[in-house]
């Protein structure tokens, strides 16, 4: 099984490819541009398998693309490469039209020219996996769940630039019979994530005793998946997904933003005293403009149909990862230092 995996250097990519590497034994070719979110520190358990390569491209990048997909001859592209906060799609959308819209455009095309020179065994197995994000779907009162039937109504430029490659994605397939699949995961969160989004800010921001800035009332709510079980779900999906469908991956782990908070506070004041108790570093900043209320995925096809299933719940995966920055400071702290510093992101006057 050969395997194409872009955006492997980052959050979910690196999971997936340690998970195809290590526990799969496919050959992975990691496709990446290393922006800020990459980092190939993250593949440091898997770098030297002799069934693992990278290569440093855009996906942007047609011709390298191209021969790219001429010499390693995927079976199989899962594609992960994206820009993926919304925060600084909200300071810049620039980065997030290019990379998602038209990066992943450029992906499937090359995909389905690759795929039209396949003999017919090749081109009946081949899958081309388009991973997505349920934002795309926007936001939920108190009750309900996305389905895979669900409207698209996104809110935020991140969660807009995703539905537009969503749709690309199942157009190739309707139109040229590209075997794509798509998946719409809810919000991960483990190991080797980058210290912009909630989880990991709040954890390190605790440890240096800095506030935790929890946006509004903090009764936002999201449906907490974690990552080494979406990495479990993406190689089910691409491997046994049936094409032209679309997959909802969630853990059925409901938590309100300032719940996932002070559970983090509780799991540090009994491992970590200093800066304690952790919770009265918890501070309200201002809202982030078009915050969705709610998200919660309806898991039930993935489940039925393909026979995947959380693992964790969120509060065995939430004491791993809490465990696991306090354990990996030599991946998180040249971060800090050098990438990203913890600073507010994606708040603009004139609303
Ligand atoms: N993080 C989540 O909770 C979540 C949930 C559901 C879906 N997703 C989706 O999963 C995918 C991966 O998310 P993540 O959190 O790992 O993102 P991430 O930001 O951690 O990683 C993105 C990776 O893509 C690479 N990349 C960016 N632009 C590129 C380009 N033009 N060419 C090649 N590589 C490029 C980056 O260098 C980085 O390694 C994204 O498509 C995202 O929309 C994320």
């Amino acid at each position: 099984m050969r395997i194409l995996v872009t955006g492997g250097a980052g959050f979910i990519g690196s999971a997936l490819v340690r998970h195809l590497v290590g526990d799969i034994g496919a050959e992975v070719l990691n496709v990446d541009k290393l922006t800020y979110a990459g980092n190939l520190a993250s593949l440091a358990s898997v770098e030297s398998a002799p069934n693992y390569q990278f290569l440093r491209a855009d996906i942007c990048d047609r011709a390298k693309i191209q021969e790219a997909f001429v010499s390693f001859r995927p079976d199989i592209v899962m594609h992960l490469a994206a820009e993926s906060h919304v925060d600084r799609s909200i300071s810049g959308a620039a980065d997030f039209i290019q990379t998602n819209i038209v990066g992943t455009f450029s992906l499937l095309d090359t995909a389905r020219h690759y795929w039209e020179g396949l003999d017919a065994r090749g081109k009946s197995a081949f899958r081309f996996l388009h991973v997505s994000t349920d934002e795309v779907y926007g936001s939920l009162g108190d009750e309900g769940l996305f389905e895979e039937t669900t409207p698209y109504d996104p809110s935020s430029p991140y969660s807009a630039s995703k539905a537009a490659s969503d749709h690309l994605a199942i157009a190739w397939h309707r139109t040229y019979g590209l075997p794509v699949v798509v998946s719409n995961c809810s919000n991960n969160y483990g190991p080797y994530h980058f210290p912009e989004k909630l989880i990991p800010l709040m954890i390190l921001n605790a440890l240096e005793g800095k506030p935790l800035p929890v946006y509004g009332n903090g009764a936002n709510v999201r449906d907490w998946l974690y990552v080494e079980d979406h990495a479990r779900a993406l190689y089910t999906i691409a491997s046994r997904g049936r094409p032209g469908e679309k997959y909802n991956v969630g853990g059925r782990n409901e938590r309100r933003n300032i719940d996932v908070v002070q559970r983090i506070c509780a799991i540090l004041d009994g491992v970590y005293k200093d800066n304690g108790p952790h919770a009265q570093l918890i501070t309200n900043v201002t809202d982030r403009p078009g915050h969705d209320a709610r998200y919660a995925i309806d898991a039930s096809k993935i489940e039925g149909e393909l026979g995947w299933k959380a693992e964790e719940t969120f509060e065995t995966g939430i004491e791993k990862t809490v465990h696991w920055y306090l354990e990996n400071e030599w991946w998180w702290r040249p971060l800090r230092e050098n990438v990203y510093s913890g600073e507010r992101l994606g708040v603009f006057k004139g609303r």
